[in-house]
């Protein structure tokens, strides 16, 4: 990792260990035109900023980010303006203006924000504003191989930069990578809306931990994971181009107690008294409102609520005051303008109704707030509404939450913000239902004190345990037990060296067994099962390892006898067909039964599967001589994973009477007499202690039994990701031929110059005389 040197602008870096790079669109500070200095530093406002800057403050961390330097500077204004940014542990990331503008207002604010909040009518799908956003991207991937060092952690944040993990991951494949989404992931149906949203499926998958806010943007990643890429999960954890990755959620929190200790300032308490006495006369409640404007806040919802509240409830007409703060937010954005102007309209006409000679419904402010102002706002308010239509977190309410730590204060929150999944004790509202918020008006301003604090007691002890630090110590936690999983799973990998071990404990043995599934292992994976039948390479290959004195080649398949005969019958080999139901010796004619079976079960579970297979389109029934196997490959994988749980809760009851038993395999429920499987029939080699050198490969779940049974000293291969008992794991089928054709050149070798003197065949172990013995098989597989 890392390139060339820090450009040396960041001069906070001593601590060499586990340094982390904070990457977002945002520094945590706006950089403004100054008179005096050519420059000034001000807080950013928002979420993903809050929740950072405590992290970022710890010696060593760097944040990198977008940072145009101000116009007008000269050389030596220059150089001051790159010191003020190392002094913050701040690396600028600069960006062509148009490009800015195009990535930033166009693609990231009128396409990913609205589309994942949920308002397809500000949606604006652009190619060039899309092509700005990877061009974008990549400066943004530029900048951190600029300052990335080996051990360093990159957590990437938010819908700006979702390209930029993969963009990283190409260029340093070791790197542990994090990213964390702050704002909700949408639905399948909403996301494929995106025309490019396989490439930001990708991009996300470039991390090895991704993080959400809240278990529902979690599920609904791994859906369009699954149907748009193709990726499967096993409790949040999948296989992105054969390197495990993690999906999980992590709730954002806050920085409690600097909230709860600023609440009692005596600053602040008196801005807390003169709020009182400013806002009006005894009795005047405060009804506080607060956040960025943005459409996703729900304002003007609340301010007709606010109206329609004061239609309904007269008497509390000069009672109440709704402060209103609104902060400035990406006002050349189109939607945004409009947005401005609604809510001055919707204030104005409140306030025109509503006020008295001494008394205004809304106290309107359109800026950004410094802390201790907005804190004793905080603790002044008797009531705080969030009632956001869409909300990734939210942080305002947390914070109110926490600035009236131990004490009272009413709390109306959205069902749609991502905190209401931990704050359930406040007034939960649907924020579309307009009835709904004035109820919760009211009960909040007449709610008992004691009510209040009862409500409060447990949603601040929780946001006082699970702060930002702590979320963020969990997230960099989660993220270095996947680069642990990721290092045990790699030492499985069969690299050149252990395939070097391989070969030479191959060419060592005096006799050999290669104990080979076929599809998935020797042949890829096709839409028509029926359409796999081996290629001519493959024929030949079989044939040579065969025919090669010392080894002895089965292939042990799912396949029914029939076709495995018509494809290998010719060839040199063994045959196990149906799972270890069939077994054919390879100079015999005569298939044999591994033991006595009955198949009068199949009439009984044939109508149920079939039935699976109408109520499932693009399902099939395969009919083996002893089972009946579903095949959904070629089905809409939501669908199918219903149906699977169906099927099993179907025929489950009945099957342990009849002797007969549910199997999964890959994209296959099969039916099948129990205790007969792929493992039970390995036994023939894996007991004949002839056998110097055996291989087992295979990549389903039926090849785990092969596996689990096999002896220490074998050589077994699992092909594709995902957990496994093998020892040994390769990418695909056509690692798996190329292994197979390096033991034939070793077979062709070993004849060429005599071998042992042994003739093809010759030792060959008479597996047929040799039954195979149950062995039970209890253990689970184990997770990688
Ligand atoms: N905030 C601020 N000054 C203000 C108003 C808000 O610093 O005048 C901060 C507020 O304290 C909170 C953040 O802005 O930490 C807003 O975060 P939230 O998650 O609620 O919403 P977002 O803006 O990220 O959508
Ligand atoms: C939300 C987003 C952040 C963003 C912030 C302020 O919190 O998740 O990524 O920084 O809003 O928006 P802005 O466009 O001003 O950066």
């Amino acid at each position: 990792m890392g390139r060339k040197p820090a450009t040396g602008k960041v001069n906070r870096m001593d601590n060499p260990h586990n340094r982390l790079i904070i990457v977002s669109n945002r520094l945590p500070y706006r950089i403004e035109p100054d008179e005096r200095e050519g420059f000034a530093f001000t807080r950013t406002v928002g979420g993903l900023v809050a929740g950072l800057e405590p992290l970022h403050a710890q010696p060593g961390n760097v944040w990198l980010g977008w940072a145009d330097e101000p116009a007008g500077l000269d050389e030596a204004g220059r150089a001051r303006f790159e010191r003020a940014l190392a002094e913050r542990s701040c690396a600028p990331v600069r960006l062509d203006e148009r490009d800015a503008e195009l990535y930033y207002e166009g693609f990231s604010n009128s396409a990913l924000w609205p589309l994942f909040h949920g308002f397809p009518q500000h949606t604006r799908f652009d190619e060039e504003a899309w092509e700005a956003y990877v061009r974008v991207n990549e400066r943004f991937r530029d900048a951190v191989l600029a300052l990335a060092r080996p051990g360093d952690t990159i957590w990437v944040h938010d819908y700006h930069l979702m390209l930029l993990p993969s963009l990283l991951r190409e260029a340093l494949p070791d790197a542990s990578i994090g990213f964390f989404l702050h704002i909700p992931f949408p639905d399948y149906e909403t996301f494929r809306m995106l025309p490019w949203r396989r490439e930001l499926m990708r991009g996300v998958l470039g991390a090895d931990l991704v993080g959400f806010h809240a278990y529902d943007y979690v599920r609904h990643f791994l859906s369009s994971c699954r149907r748009i890429v193709g990726v499967e999960n096993e409790s949040g954890t999948l296989f992105a181009d054969g390197r495990l990755a993690q999906v999980d959620a992590f709730p954002l929190g806050i920085d409690y107690v600097r909230y709860r200790d600023a609440a009692r300032l005596p600053a602040v308490r008196r801005l807390v008294a003169e709020l009182g006495e400013e806002k009006g006369h005894e009795g005047c409640k405060l009804m506080l409102s607060v956040e960025r404007l943005d459409y996703s806040k729900g304002i003007p919802e609340r301010l007709l609520a606010f109206d329609a509240f004061l239609d309904r409830f007269p008497e509390w007409r000069g009672r109440v005051v709704l402060v209103l703060v609104t902060v400035p937010s990406r006002e050349n954005v189109a939607s945004y303008a409009a947005l401005k102007k609604q809510v001055d309209e919707l204030v104005g006409l409140i306030n025109g109704k509503h006020s008295t000679m001494d008394w205004t419904p809304v106290d309107y402010y359109y800026r950004s707030l410094p802390f201790e102002r907005l804190v004793s706002l905080y603790a002044a308010s008797d009531v705080m509404l969030v009632t956001p239509l869409r909300d990734g977190m939210n942080l305002v309410c947390k914070e109110y939450l926490a600035c009236h730590d131990g004490g009272g204060g009413a709390l109306v929150l959205s069902e749609m913000a991502g905190a209401s999944y931990e704050l359930h004790e406040a007034l939960c509202v649907n924020p579309f239902d307009q009835e709904g918020v004035v109820d919760a008006m009211r009960r909040a301003l007449e709610m008992p004190e004691a009510e209040q604090r009862r409500r409060n007691a447990p949603m601040q002890e929780r946001l006082a345990r699970y702060t930002s630090e702590k979320w963020a110590r969990e997230f960099l936690d989660a993220a270095a037990d996947v680069k642990r999983r990721q290092a045990g799973l790699s030492a499985h990998l069969l690299g050149p060296t252990s395939a070097g071990r391989l070969l030479e404990a191959f060419r060592g043995a005096r006799r050999r067994a290669l104990l080979l599934d076929y599809d998935g292992t020797l042949m890829p994976f096709s839409d028509d099962p029926a359409r796999v039948a081996p290629d001519a390479r493959l024929r030949a290959l079989l044939q040579q390892l065969g025919a090669a004195a010392r080894t002895d080649v089965a292939v042990v398949s799912g396949r029914d006898r029939a076709t495995l005969e018509s494809w290998l019958g010719d060839l040199p080999v063994d045959l196990v067909a149906e799972h270890g139901i069939w077994f054919r010796g390879r100079d015999e004619r005569t298939w044999v039964l591994e033991e006595p079976l009955s198949d009068d079960w199949k009439d009984a579970v044939r109508p149920v599967v079939a039935d699976f297979v109408d109520r499932t389109p693009g399902s099939m029934l395969e009919e083996k001589d002893f089972s009946l196997v579903w095949h959904y490959r070629m089905c809409s994988q939501e669908l199918a994973e219903r149906r699977v749980i169906e099927i099993k809760n179907a025929l489950g009851d009945g099957l342990a009477d009849r002797g007969i038993a549910l199997m999964d395999g890959n994209k296959v429920v099969e039916v099948k007499p129990r205790g007969v499987d792929k493992g039970h029939a390995a036994h023939r080699w894996f007991r004949d202690p002839a056998y110097g050198f055996v291989l087992a490969a295979g990549d389903d779940r039926t090849d785990e039994d092969v596996f689990e049974a096999a002896p220490e000293s074998a050589w077994t291969v699992k092909i594709g990701d995902g957990p496994t008992r093998a020892r040994y794991a390769l990418k695909n089928t056509g690692e798996m031929r190329a292994l197979l054709e390096q033991l034939a050149v070793a077979c062709a070798e070993e004849d060429a110059e005599g071998g042992d003197g042994a003739s093809p065949g010759a030792g060959r172990r008479d597996v047929l005389r040799a039954p195979a013995t149950v062995m039970p098989r209890t253990r689970a597989l184990a997770r990688a």
